[in-house]
């Protein structure tokens, strides 16, 4: 089995991750996406880190969109 997930770091704003893979909560607990979205926060300022809560249209972040393509094979 593969996993395949795109990130795109929005302009001026979060990391948006899709796909379907497994991470861990700030417990160390493993979480599945099964599919959704997360934005992770990439300016730093979030209440809610590592996710985005929308500070960083408040603090006027600013940097550019870029969107990564990635496949895990290593689980065939
Ligand atoms: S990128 Fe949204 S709060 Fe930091």
């Amino acid at each position: 089995m593969s996993h395949h997930f795109v990130i795109l770091a929005r302009e001026n704003g979060p990391y948006l991750i899709s796909g379907e893979f497994t991470y861990l909560d700030v417990q160390g607990n493993p979480q599945k996406t099964e599919g959704k979205m997360i934005a992770l926060c990439r300016c730093g300022q979030s209440g809610n880190k590592p996710f985005c809560d929308g500070t960083h249209k408040k603090v006027g972040f600013v940097a550019p969109a870029l969107e990564l393509k990635l496949t895990d094979d290593t689980h065939s």
